[in-house]
């Protein structure tokens, strides 16, 4: 027997103000795009907003349904629409961010574990990396260099040959 140790680092900014200037622009799409989410159950809106290798900006939100379970993740809306309008182009960089009715936004979220499944698929089928930066409407922000890092000892495409 032997201990394998899976680590990952990934930075921390203490806001928005201490990104440049483009992560800083995503971030604050991402913020925006929050207001198109459609939430009625959960009253939590997630703004997903995605920069492609081709300079393109791509968005997506959470879109709920009365059948719980239909609902979609931010995250996957916003997969969708780009392999949809621009197959087979990496995305470079997506920044997450998300409004709370019920409570405050002031802390980084992370990509539920169906979502990072989908994001690691994602980073395989056009082989790029995804850069992930998560913030709340305020506070703290997380860069995290490639979304598949967020899932070790993943499923995927191999394991099935
Ligand atoms: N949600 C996302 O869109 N992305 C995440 O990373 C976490 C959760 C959505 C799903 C649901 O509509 C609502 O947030 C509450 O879970």
């Amino acid at each position: 027997m032997n201990k394998q140790e899976y680590q990952f680092k990934f930075e921390v900014y203490d806001s928005i103000d201490d990104l440049n200037k483009e992560d800083a622009w995503l971030l604050s799409e991402a913020r925006e795009v929050t207001q198109h989410a459609y939430a009625p159950y959960s009253h939590f809106q997630v703004g997903a907003i995605a920069r492609l290798d081709n300079g393109e900006i791509v968005a997506g939100s959470n879109q709920e349904n009365a059948s719980f379970p239909v609902g979609l993740c931010a995250e996957r809306v916003l997969l969708a629409a780009a392999a949809s309008l621009f197959p087979k182009v990496p995305i470079t960089t997506i920044a997450i961010s998300y409004h709370n009715d019920n409570g405050q936004s002031n802390h980084p979220i992370s990509p539920c574990g169906i979502c990072r499944q989908s994001l690691l698929e994602y980073e395989n089928r056009v082989k790029h990396p995804i850069r992930l930066i998560l913030g709340g409407m305020e506070g703290k922000v997380y860069i995290i260099e490639r979304a598949g890092m967020l899932l070790p000892l993943s499923f995927t495409a191999e394991d099935l040959s």
